[in-house]
């Protein structure tokens, strides 16, 4: 078993953390929040994701940050070196599966992303024809051709970027590029507030009307907070692995849960107060940023330019989450060898190629095919958000609370000032395992 190479470490606190950060906040903050919330009840919805991701998501990011320092090996062999039971290493494996078919349907969405930036781009050196408001969403996903150039673009930048292992580089453009995003988030929001009918919106999202939270609301809720956090995928735990000795597991996890409800904050108010303007509706469904923000920018001056940059913002955003996701499957099959990763990252590539095919068909010519949650696409979401993550998380904190020393963790949770491993521990081992699966179990009662 080959711990983790001494290049594929970060070498300071701050690049864990940024890298970390790039990982978790993607497509989870910024496309599916608001989508989610504009189905299973805005304000109340909020309201159960953020007492989820406060109450559960930071001490099992913790959790996860805490096995990935102790550890130190890729997750498929993590659980049994720090347990002595091989058997239990069938987290590790259950997680890489849930990576490997949500990066499946992350890369329809990242696909969308794409075909958007060379549509708005060939409007802006006069190729293209329209305006921003003319770009139909239910055209661009309609069109199987586009869609899946568009995802094969993205999982080709991705397995390029993976395959050269240059991940380095880009957490010194993050420094850049996730400060531009938030401001950029921040004018649209300031621009949304403006429009006609903002108060509404505001108000829908913002207001906790529990009596529109169903059941599914809340399970959905509980897979929003695990889908933005990265968590019950161990994918958390193969970052925290390559984290230099010095990291800080506590202030990593504050800064990254703070960050994401922050980026969610802002992409719902960036959304809902600007749909009535254009007549939409919450619960447009996974097209919804992509039918409003175009909207919102042509309100603008120089609103396709600035769309453009954001575009490519929000691409940045998903590619630096796709390649961790990417990440995880290669290193569990490298063992950490660097020798394999071309060979491993083109093989993961096609596969998940392969997978987001039907997901991105559920769109056009499958999208007659419905089933338990609904279409291809949803399914696989579903497996994923719903299913596999909160189980992952759920064996994880048996796994913590039953099978290692509480001084072992103990002497990784670093400085304690506040007192805090002792309240955390018994969490993790009493509390959280019955949430997770009160309200796992309940879905099964809806
Ligand atoms: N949290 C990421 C996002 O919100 C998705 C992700 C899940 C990344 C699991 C890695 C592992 O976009």
């Amino acid at each position: 078993m080959n711990e983790v190479s001494k290049q594929s470490q970060w070498k300071t606190s701050t690049g864990f953390i940024l890298a970390s950060a790039g990982s978790a906040i993607g497509l989870g903050a910024m496309w599916k929040f608001p989508y989610m919330a504009g189905v299973y009840g805005g304000g109340a919805f909020l309201l159960m994701f953020l007492v989820f991701t406060i109450f559960i998501g930071l001490p099992l990011l913790i959790m996860e940050f805490t096995i990935g320092k102790l550890g130190r090996t890729y997750t498929t062999a993590i659980f049994g070196k720090l347990s002595g039971k091989k058997w239990t290493n069938i987290i590790g494996w259950s997680g890489n599966l849930a990576v490997f078919v949500l990066f499946g349907f992350y890369s329809v969405v990242g696909g969308w992303i794409i075909i958007y930036i060379a549509q708005v781009a060939m409007q802006l050196v006069g190729l293209g024809s329209g305006t921003l408001g003319s770009i139909h969403f239910d055209q661009v996903i309609s069109n199987p051709v586009y869609t899946i150039i568009g995802q094969g673009i993205f999982i080709l930048i991705t397995m390029v970027i993976v395959m050269l292992g240059v991940e380095h580089g880009l957490e010194k453009a993050s420094k850049v590029m996730m400060p531009l995003l938030f401001v950029f988030l921040i004018l649209i929001v300031i621009k949304s507030l403006s429009l006609d009918g903002a108060a509404e919106g505001v108000r829908f999202i913002l207001e906790p009307r529990m009596e529109d939270l169903s059941m599914q609301g809340v399970l959905f809720a509980l897979g929003q907070s695990f889908f933005a956090l990265s968590l019950g995928t161990t994918g958390m735990i193969t970052y925290a692995s390559y984290a230099p000795k010095e990291m800080t597991i506590k202030t990593s996890a504050l800064s990254i849960v703070i960050m994401n409800i922050i980026v969610s904050l802002l992409a719902g108010l960036a959304i809902f107060p600007a749909i009535n303007a254009f007549g939409y509706k919450p619960e447009e469904g996974p097209g919804l940023l992509f039918k409003v923000l175009p909207r919102v920018f042509e309100q603008m001056s120089f609103g396709a330019g600035f769309y453009l940059i954001f575009l490519i913002l929000f691409l940045f955003a998903a590619l630096t989450s796709s390649i961790s996701l990417l990440e995880l499957n290669v290193s569990i099959f490298t063992k950490n060898d660097n020798r394999k990763r071309t060979k491993v990252a083109v093989i993961g590539s096609v596969l998940v190629f392969l997978i987001s095919i039907p997901a991105t068909l559920s769109f056009s010519s499958l999208s007659g095919i419905h089933f338990g949650a609904g279409s291809i696409f949803d399914n696989m979401d579903f497996l994923v958000s719903n299913i596999l993550m909160p189980l992952g998380a759920f064996a994880t904190t048996l796994f913590v609370g039953q099978l290692l020393k509480m001084k072992d963790l103990e002497k990784v949770f670093g400085r304690d000032r506040l007192k805090l491993f002792v309240p955390w521990y018994y969490l993790v081992k009493y509390v959280l395992p019955v949430v997770i699966l009160l309200v796992f179990v309940m879905q099964l009662f809806k």
